[in-house]
């Protein structure tokens, strides 16, 4: 039954990463994996995370099934989380949750569930977005439309494109995917005031939002990144929210998110978490149990929440920090050229800005990866490694 299929050419990222494992140059440099990276290069537990493994290898006293909508003090600690404790729609009833494996778990369920909604509804995505969300969202049966987000000449927001595509060609009852915070891949986030707009375009033609939060606390901070969601749940009454806590409880490979439908009232609330319920039941059945237990045993103590807390702190600080470095190294090597929009952009991620032909440069002549589109994970540079990056970005430009 096999014969008839085609070999899929490998993840572009995922062969990234082969090739730079095999690279033998002493000076090579990462900048392609989306994962945090300390000074020196790991990707390490987080204490608070190591603490709370501890905390539950003494005390679980079951492995017993954990029930379809996972673990139910995670779900309720990580809708405060993102919606702040004070949010009316918890009040009312109005949210319905569920833990899934990852953001991208999240994001699939949330397909699966608008396309049982109306098969083939439009999902409208920034242009560029994250590769995989095409996949997540198209394989589920949407149908996948573009705004235009980024603009790649000015290396800032097309807000007023953004904002006329939809209200021009976006119908009632659309959904519109987009980044809480930190986008991926261009670093390039709307402000406060643009969030405001948008939440309000959103409202008045009936559009519903879908935000995927897979990095919140990365950008300015865990309160401060959750404004646009916030914002748009203060002002539409039906939306999603797909959280991942992959990167800020640094829990890549334990598979743990959490997707959030906010309906109009709670009968919309109770009907989509039983459809999620469902939904899920026929994809993983029941989630693991071990990432949302840690998340859990975080949120819900003073002083493990405070501890990681500082450790979010520290990653994004160390993010920033290297944005204003790789700044001054880069326009100082590259007299002439202006990479100062790399400071004013959010999370992990930035356009380089350069070429296809000067990002394969990079790879070849000098070990330095990137993605195609040369964003890099500015996580990747550190104090060993930074004078030579913006020394050989100035050779190939
Ligand atoms: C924009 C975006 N959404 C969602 C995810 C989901 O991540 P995970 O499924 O690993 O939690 C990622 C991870 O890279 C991402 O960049």
């Amino acid at each position: 039954m096999f014969e008839s299929l085609e070999i899929i050419p490998q993840d572009p990222i995922l062969s990234l990463m082969g090739e730079f494992l095999a690279d033998q140059n002493p000076n090579k440099v990462d900048l392609g994996v989306g994962v945090y990276k300390t000074e020196d290069g790991q990707t390490p537990v987080l204490a608070s995370v190591k603490t709370a493994e501890q905390y539950r290898w003494q005390n679980e006293a079951s492995k017993s099934y954990i029930g379809g909508p996972g673990n139910i003090e995670f779900n309720q600690l990580m809708r405060v989380l993102a919606l702040g404790a004070e949010h009316p729609a918890l009040a009312q009833n109005r949210v319905a949750s569920i833990q899934a494996p990852g953001g991208c778990g999240s994001l699939r369920l949330g397909a699966e569930l608008i396309n049982r909604i109306e098969p083939g509804k439009t999902i409208w995505m920034s242009k560029p977005t994250w590769a995989n969300h095409v996949p997540l969202f198209g394989e589920a049966g949407l149908s996948i439309a573009e705004y235009p987000y980024y603009d790649r000449e000015n290396c800032a927001v097309r807000f007023a494109q953004m904002c006329q595509t939809l209200e021009q060609q976006a119908k009632a009852g659309d959904v519109v995917l987009l980044h809480a915070c930190c986008h991926n891949p261009c670093g390039a986030d709307l402000n406060n005031e643009q969030w405001q707009t948008l939440a309000e375009l959103c409202k008045a033609k009936g559009l519903v939002p879908f935000l995927d939060m897979a990095y919140q606390g990365f950008g300015s901070g865990l309160a401060e990144d959750t404004f646009g969601v916030r914002t748009m749940a203060a002002t539409v009454d039906e939306m999603f929210v797909a959280i991942s806590c992959s990167k800020n409880f640094g829990l890549y490979r334990e598979r743990i998110g959490l997707l959030m439908v906010i309906a109009a009232d709670s009968h919309g609330a109770e009907a989509s978490g039983s459809q999620l319920i469902n939904l899920a039941r026929g994809i993983w059945s029941m989630p693991p149990a071990h990432g949302a237990a840690l998340v859990a045993t975080i949120l819900s103590s003073d002083e493990l929440r405070q501890q990681w807390q500082g450790e979010v702190k520290e990653m994004r600080d160390r993010i920033n920090g290297l944005r204003s470095q790789a700044v001054a190294k880069l326009n100082k090597a590259c007299g002439g050229a202006d990479f100062s929009f790399i400071e004013k952009e959010f999370g992990m991620f930035s356009f380089l800005g350069i070429g296809p032909e000067q990002v394969q440069r990079l790879k070849q002549e000098f070990g330095i990866y990137m993605v195609n589109s040369s964003r890099i994970n500015v996580a990747g540079l550190n104090a060993g490694n930074m004078d030579y990056f913006a020394e050989s970005v100035a050779k190939v430009l």
